[in-house]
């Protein structure tokens, strides 16, 4: 955890810019398999990690917003749960840790939610991703269960979002140590990779590292020689001499701040020059959409750098044809890269997804685009420094998607249809990397993972 004092000084904060009521923070229960006694792997909700950083079920966290204080509801455990699960912390200790001003048994969140409700206080939640918590927050508000989502408290999400989207150096700090797995998932699965092998083979072993790390992956992995499919979780294909591979992956951190980085590399180690083609006009817009990165400029307009620059390099090789400016403003390279530049990155891999996408990649200066590809970019607003993200642009020749433009004829004046026929079976690639927003420079997070097609194919050599 961090010091007493950090989560102490962000329940304050958040207390002050919500100004009045009781904020409900419930942590996450475990989450059965099949049955109660075989959960899953256990995810704290990353709210209450950021405002109570206790990483066991079992807890939930009240601040109220006109006194200031705290309190952390949950039991003590008794000898018959110390037989099976070994010491656990006492409720006091929890307190202390996070200087909590008082503990309370969690039977008690029920009289002190009612109490509060008595006396016409609003009663603040957030969007609520579990069945659990939804039933949590029915029970204490008597909020029908399916109704707790469209009663969540908008006060409460752009205050949390206020102070989640600003990281501190200690978060960005966590965020390099998750880094430091990644570098060494991408360094295994660029040795590893062989003709003949299955992909899951890759893939267990990259997860397996992540374990024996000590921490758990950030979101499922993604590898695959289809890398045209975005978020592609099958792995049972073999993979062949002059396939390339797409790893998308990361891990969490000891207090689970999360990295996200993608590369893409041949199986056989080698780049086809039509490869080695197509990779270089990702890398640039990539490294062009870094050099954006910094207060003043938005991830809008960095977004739209990127695939300018994407359009440029596909219209030079004779995918794309027109005024490249055209183009872009018509939306026709989203045929090759139908999503959105990046997101926000820290708790969460997606931060904040839960509480709404808007909230944390949007403002009343920035809207959200309408045309396909920009609708799915995540983020659009203004960088501040503090601001942490990723960029990963890409292109793709999805063959379904390619058959419905091509049979529409859509953008038939800035796409070459027959030679985008002739790459049906490309596949993808994308290049990702998690940048810091600094004053000045952008700060491209971690240590270098192989990103040059020199850098890559070394890699795959050693
Ligand atoms: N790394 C997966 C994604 O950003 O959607
Ligand atoms: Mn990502």
């Amino acid at each position: 955890m961090f010091s007493a004092d950090t989560y102490s000084s962000r329940r304050k904060r958040l207390a002050e810019q919500v100004g009045s009521g009781l904020i409900l923070i419930p942590g996450n229960s475990e989450s059965p398999m099949n049955y109660p006694g075989n959960p899953y792997h256990f995810r704290q909700d990353s709210t209450f990690l950021y405002f109570f950083g206790h990483d066991v079920p079992g807890l939930a966290g009240v601040v109220d917003a006109d006194s200031g204080r705290s309190t952390l509801y949950g039991d003590d455990f008794t000898v018959d749960d110390i037989i099976w699960m070994g010491p656990q912390q006492t409720m006091a200790e929890k307190q202390d840790l996070c200087g909590a001003d008082s503990v309370r048994p969690f039977e008690a969140l029920d009289t002190h939610v009612k109490e509060a409700e008595a006396q016409g206080r609003t009663i603040h939640f957030l969007p609520q991703y579990r069945g659990e918590g939804r039933i949590l927050i029915s029970r204490l508000t008597g909020h029908q269960v399916l109704e707790v989502n469209n009663k969540t408290s908008e006060t409460l999400i752009r205050a949390v979002v206020a102070q989640r989207n600003i990281k501190s150096p200690d978060e960005v700090a966590e965020i390099e140590k998750a880094l430091e797995i990644s570098y060494e998932m991408n360094r295994l699965a660029m040795k590893s990779a062989k003709a003949g092998l299955k992909e899951q083979e890759i893939y267990g072993a990259v997860e397996g590292l992540v374990l024996s790390r000590g921490s758990h992956v950030s979101f499922p992995v993604i590898f695959s020689v289809h890398g045209e499919t975005l978020h592609n979780h099958h792995h049972h294909n073999i993979m062949k001499d002059g396939d390339l591979l797409v790893l998308d992956s990361g891990a969490e951190s000891p207090l689970h701040y999360a990295s996200d980085i993608t590369r893409t590399f041949p199986v056989n180690g080698k780049f086809t020059p039509a490869q080695a083609d197509i990779y270089s006009i990702v890398l640039e817009a990539q490294l062009a959409s870094i050099t954006r990165m910094r207060p003043g400029e938005t991830n809008r307009n960095a977004h739209l750098h990127a695939v300018s620059v994407i359009a440029s390099g596909l219209k030079d090789l004779g995918f794309m044809k027109g005024d490249v400016d055209e183009a872009v403003a018509a939306g026709a390279h989203a045929l090759f890269m139908p999503h959105g530049l990046g997101h926000m990155i820290g708790l969460d891999v997606h931060d904040m997804e839960n509480l709404g996408e808007d909230y944390v990649g949007y403002d009343e200066r920035v809207k959200r685009g309408t045309q396909f590809g920009l609708a799915y970019l995540r983020m659009g607003r203004a960088y501040e420094p503090g601001h942490v993200l990723t960029t990963e642009p890409g292109i793709y020749f999805i063959p379904e998607l390619i058959d419905q433009w091509a049979g529409e004829k859509r953008h038939a004046g800035f796409i070459n249809y027959e030679k985008v026929r002739q790459y049906r079976d490309f596949g993808g690639i994308r290049i990702e990397d998690d940048v810091l927003i600094t004053e000045t420079e952008p700060r491209v997070l971690g240590r270098p993972i192989a990103k040059t097609i020199d850098d890559v194919v070394s890699w795959c050599a050693a």
